[in-house]
Order: C-alpha cells, then structure tokens, then sequence
C-alpha cells in the first residue's frame, strides 16, 4: 500500500533526526520580538522580522482599512480582474525605492524564484546558481528545462570554468542570493558583475535578506554598493524585513513587460488579497523613513556575533541578522533547539537537506525589536548549553 512506503520513510527519517513537524507560535502585538508556545513566553531568535514590522500598528491598519473597501479576495488573477488599485500604488512605490523602471508583485518569493527563472530560461540556456541559494532558486531552474550549472559557494573560479564551459548555450542567467538564507554571508556581487559582463549574462540578485536591511532606505544590497545598473532582475520578499507578505521584481520596462507575459505562477494564479498590498506599501513607507529600525538591528546583530565568536561557537562568515551557530551533528542541533526552547529562546535547529550534511545548525536571525538587555541574557544561557553538549569543544575555530 502507498502508505507504507511513505511510513517507512517518515521513520528512517525520524530515526536520523530529519523529521520536520509543524509547531504553533502565537505572536504578541505588545511585545515584538517575543512569541508564545505551549503557553510559554519565548524570545523570538528564528523569525525573520529583522524590522520588528509584523505587529506594526499603522500596518495592520492599512491592511483593515483596505479591507473594508476591497473585500477579502482579489476574486481573479491580476491579468483578468484581480489588479486591484493597491497593487498599482504598491508597485509604484516599489520601482521608486528601487531607482528602477519597473515593479511587478508576486505571490511570495518561492513563486518570484520559479517564476522569473522559468521565464526567462528553457531549453537550450544554462542557469548559474550558487550552490548555497535557495531551494526556490533551484526548483525555478528545474521547472525552466535549462542547464543547471551550480557552482560552489561563492567560488568565482568555478562559476567562470562553467561560464566558459557553457559559453555557446543561447541565453545565460546567473542568480544568487545576496545574503545567503542559511550563513548570512555575502555574495560577491563585484564579481559577479565582471564574469557576467565578460561572458554577456543576465544577473538576478535575490535580495530576500537584505531588502529593507542594506541601504540608507533598506533598498538592498545591490543598491546599497552602488550596483543598481549592473543587475538585470532585483527581486525580494514581502514577508521578512517587511513583516507582511509577498514578492517584488524590478528591473526595466522590458523585463516588466516580459514577465507580465510569461512568468506563469503571475498569469495563472489568484492575486493576492488587496488588503496585504495596501499593508506592505505602509510598510515600505516604514522602512524608508525608520532608519533607526536598521541601526538598532545592526547593533543587536553584531553584538551577538560577536558574543558568540568570543565564547567559542562556529557562527561562519557572515555579517547580516542572520548568525548561525553551526553544530554538524542533526540529533545534537535538535537537543540543542530544545535546551534553547526549555530556557525561554525560540531558535529553531535547521538540518540538511536545507543545509548540507554534516552542517546542521541553530539559524539565530535578528530583529530590531531585541534589545541589547535581552541579546546578553541569551548568549549567557546559549553558552551554558553549549558547555553542556559539548558543542563548544567541537566548534571549529578556524
Ligand atoms: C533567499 C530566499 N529567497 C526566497 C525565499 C522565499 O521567500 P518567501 O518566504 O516569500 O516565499 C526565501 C525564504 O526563506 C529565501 O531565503
């Protein structure tokens, strides 16, 4: 029977501590950067609210008031008669803060991924990919039939030996997170540039991390080095630093046009609801005018970075809101999300496939709703439980 098969699965998975279960967290409006679980209050170090915007007042607001003009549901896709008027002021609002011709929304960045890179690749193109960028970036280039050419993390030399190996495919995209999702490291964008000028590439930069995070009005990273030209696709969530939901392209007219066209998740899918948009442009209206937002989140990123590299913990080579405290062995990273969970810290452990074998992890993601106060009494209870596991002896330093 089908079943046993997958029961078989389910249990081989358990047994190597790889199962994933669903838990429920329960937000409270009055104290971001808390949750509550089994009727526990928990500081919330997984989610990725790096703004503290997801219980923002003038938020949720937008989104009532939007609601009781528009109805719950778009009824239909944009291209039939879902494109209601907030879709029109959000993407406005995009392609300005962006500096770029154009904005088109998407459902959540998964769809932008499998969207965008299915249209605009298939049979006869090659995609490169970082090996380490999201698993959306990955699902877009297999629905895109083109080549998959992944090269190993942010390794130029290797993306180039590819870019000349596949230098007569007809078209090329190269894509890349610019903060990548599990590390919280950088992408080398610079030279990215020059390889894809060299070899006549397209650059798709996924700025699902450093939308709202990098840039004097959290226009990216990209933006923020001063590379807006240099990329052909900017896309980014809706969901994280913005704390509603939802995805952005930018790029040019063209571009815009095309996918208009035939990015199929847009031309086949139902609109989002009218009243999230109308949210997310407050939001964006927030994110460019509360600077304050990214100072006090980089402060409260840097401290516990460097709290943890002081106390010994591997927490890789990252400079974002995203620090990973890397463990290696999946069992032990379960115990040690569930030592956090028993001292009052939500931090959820992240073990392969999302990352590779051999690296699992606590991913610890910033918000500027930490406070300094409470950043230190984590990293007191995170050391102890390290000490306890063992986890501190076998960090490697290097
Ligand atoms: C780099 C990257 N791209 C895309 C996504 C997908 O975005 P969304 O959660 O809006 O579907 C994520 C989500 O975790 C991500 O980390």
């Amino acid at each position: 029977m089908i079943i046993n098969w997958m029961k078989k699965e389910l249990e081989a998975l358990n047994h190597a501590s790889l199962e994933r279960r669903l838990r429920t967290h329960v937000p409270i409006p009055e104290s971001p950067g808390y949750m509550m679980h089994g009727g526990r209050v928990l500081l919330d170090l997984s989610s990725n609210d790096y703004l503290g915007l997801a219980q923002h007042p003038a938020i949720i607001e937008a989104m009532r008031d939007a609601l009781l003009i528009e109805g719950a549901g778009a009824g239909a896709s944009r291209l039939v008669t879902g494109n209601r008027r907030p879709y029109g002021q959000l993407e406005k609002a995009l392609a300005e803060w962006q500096n770029c011709d154009a904005a088109l929304v998407f459902a959540n960045g998964y769809i932008a991924n499998v969207g965008v890179i299915s249209a605009l690749a298939g049979r006869g193109d090659v995609v490169f990919s970082d090996q380490f960028n999201h698993a959306s970036i990955v699902d877009g280039i297999i629905l895109s039939r083109a080549e998959h050419a992944r090269y190993r993390h942010n390794d130029i030399e290797h993306l180039r030996a590819l870019l000349h190996k596949f230098r007569d495919k007809r078209r090329k995209l190269i894509v890349t997170d610019a903060i990548f999702s599990m590390d919280g490291d950088q992408a080398r964008l610079l030279d990215l540039i020059e390889l894809k000028r060299e070899y006549n590439a397209l650059l798709m930069v996924d700025e699902a991390h450093s939308g709202g995070v990098y840039g004097l009005h959290g226009e990216g990273l990209a933006l923020a080095l001063g590379l807006k030209n240099d990329v052909d696709i900017h896309m980014g969530t809706l969901s994280k630093s913005f704390g509603v939901y939802g995805a952005y392209v930018c790029g040019n007219e063209t571009l815009i046009r095309w996918l208009m066209n035939k990015a199929r998740p847009l031309i086949y899918s139902t609109a989002l609801p009218p009243s999230l948009i109308a949210g997310t442009t407050q939001a964006l209206e927030l994110i460019q005018t509360e600077h304050w937002r990214r100072e006090r989140l980089f402060t409260a990123s840097e401290f516990f970075r460097s709290s943890l590299c002081m106390a010994g913990f591997n927490v890789g080579n990252g400079d974002s809101p995203i620090v990973p405290l890397i463990i290696g062995n999946n069992h032990k990273a379960l115990q040690f999300s569930s030592a956090l969970e028993t001292e009052g810290i939500a931090a959820i452990a992240i073990r392969p496939p999302t990352v590779p074998d051999g690296t699992a992890r606590i991913r610890f993601s910033l918000s500027a709703a930490h406070s300094l106060e409470e950043l230190t009494d984590a990293v007191t209870k995170i050391r102890r439980i390290g000490l306890r596991l063992g986890v501190l002896e076998s960090c490697d330093q290097s």
